[in-house]
């Protein structure tokens, strides 16, 4: 599947789809009507006409375009005497068969065999989106409650949320991203996929020192770390807060994030090699939450107090004796459910405990304008930079081995981030 190559001209026409050579949407325009020329891909580029071959005189080829014909297709033309490039492996086919690509459907919930590769038509992206080439794909533990059906979605649909890589086809009404960028994205649906199209508002710029792989293992687990952190749960320099699967994709960036921001961190983990980790990310103790009694692990680390936040992502197996950590007016923090659903919550238990909160808070609900997702983007970024923050790649699998992806994540061996590579 990967290097699967689409290049040359195969439809009527080529159109320009990168490059310099902006063409604004004036120029695009005769007398206020729609110009036919208009690429239907890229909606405002300028098309040239037939392929040499076929070309006849009354071929419309924009002003100042001159294409060069480089090993039997043309791979890039110069415009108003500036280069304008058409990748070689996405050249544009218009009119007729698009162009295809790769996917992973989900057309029947159930287990991970029900990730299966396609061939489809590459999507052409809507007003308000891009065209995104992913070059790595995150992988997170809410595909697999999109793919299992405990987060019910239509069938069929392509799973994942987060991805990062280029942009391939830019849109004439979001200036801001032109071909060539690179963009990394979050709760977007379909980024199982070699192409995405996706909306301009969720696209987060990446620095140039960050690769494609960094961007998808970070943008939403990261994002999630510091809205759990920084918003849900403000932590503070007093806070002892407990962390649970805290060697995890999430885990593990929490940990770090709530030491960062000067809270005490007692970690939950299932196997020593994950103690290690929750260790190395800052937890100055860590529980084995399979053998041990995590409960009484906590009052006796809190010298009977208790705890002013719990993360609690795993749900169902630990929900309950999270809510028996907490301090009075503590807050416990479910945002996850890895063990199954958490049932109905009675409030008069929460009086009774210590006029307890609960939250239950997902990321979308963090993002809530371009000046959020900027702003814990940037700030997420800036911390890896800083070295504050080590994001963590555990394993690549090929797009196609999606399946494998979500198994691993399941058998509850990450360490880190999962990626796939399309
Ligand atoms: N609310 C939000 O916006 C948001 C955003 C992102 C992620 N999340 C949630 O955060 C959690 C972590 O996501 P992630 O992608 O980073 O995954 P992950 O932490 O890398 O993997 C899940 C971990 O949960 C623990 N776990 C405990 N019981 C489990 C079970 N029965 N099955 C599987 N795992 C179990 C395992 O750690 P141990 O082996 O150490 O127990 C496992 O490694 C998920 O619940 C996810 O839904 C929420």
């Amino acid at each position: 599947m990967a290097g699967k190559s689409f290049s040359g001209i195969e439809g009527n026409h080529l159109s320009i789809i990168g490059g310099s050579g902006r063409t604004s949407q004036a120029e695009g325009k005769k007398g206020g009507k729609k110009d036919s020329r208009l690429c239907m891909f890229c909606r405002n580029r300028p098309l040239i006409g037939p392929s040499p071959e076929k070309r006849t005189s009354s071929s419309k080829v924009c002003p100042g375009a001159r294409p060069l014909f480089l090993g039997g297709k043309y791979k890039i033309m110069i415009r108003f005497g500036e280069l304008v490039y058409a990748p070689l492996e996405r050249t544009a086919r218009h009119g007729g068969k698009g162009t295809e690509m790769n996917i992973i459907q989900v057309s029947g919930t159930g287990g991970p065999e029900q990730l299966l590769c396609k061939e489809i038509v590459t999507p052409e992206p809507k007003a308000g989106e891009v065209l995104v080439r992913n070059e790595a794909v995150g992988v997170n533990f809410i595909d697999i409650y999109h793919r299992s059906g405990i987060y019910p979605l239509a069938l069929p649909f392509i799973p994942g949320l987060e991805a990062a890589g280029t942009v391939a086809v830019a849109n004439s009404l979001s200036p801001e991203f032109q071909v060539g960028d690179r963009v990394c994205y979050a709760m977007t649906m379909g980024a199982y996929a070699q192409y995405t199209c996706v909306p301009v508002g969720n696209l987060v710029r990446m620095p140039a020192w960050m690769d494609s792989r960094l961007g998808a293992a970070s943008l939403l687990q990261g994002m999630t770390a510091h809205f759990l952190s920084g918003s849900t749960y403000p932590l503070q320099e007093k806070d002892t807060a407990l962390v649970h699967a805290a060697a995890g994709g999430v885990g593990r960036l929490l940990v770090q994030m709530a030491r960062a921001r000067g809270a005490r961190v007692i970690a939950t983990v299932s196997s020593l090699e994950k103690a290690n980790l929750a260790r190395e990310a800052g937890a100055s103790e860590v529980i084995f939450y399979e053998e041990q009694d995590f409960l009484a692990q906590v009052r006796y680390l809190t010298g009977g107090k208790g705890v002013q936040v719990v993360y609690d992502s795993v749900g169902r197996n630990t929900w309950q004796k999270s809510l028996e950590c907490l301090a009075p007016r503590g807050m416990l923090v479910l945002y996850g459910q890895s063990s199954g659903l958490v049932p109905p919550i009675d409030p008069q238990e929460l009086a009774q405990r210590g006029s307890l909160f609960v939250t239950r808070p997902t990321l979308r609900h963090y993002l809530l304008s371009r000046e959020e997702l900027d702003h814990r983007s940037g700030e997420l970024f800036q911390w890896i930079r800083e070295g504050k923050i080590q994001v963590k790649i555990d394993k690549t699998f090929p797009l196609e081995q999606a399946p494998d992806a979500h198994r691993y994540l399941q058998a509850r061996k990450t360490m880190g981030k999962v990626l796939l590579l399309p």
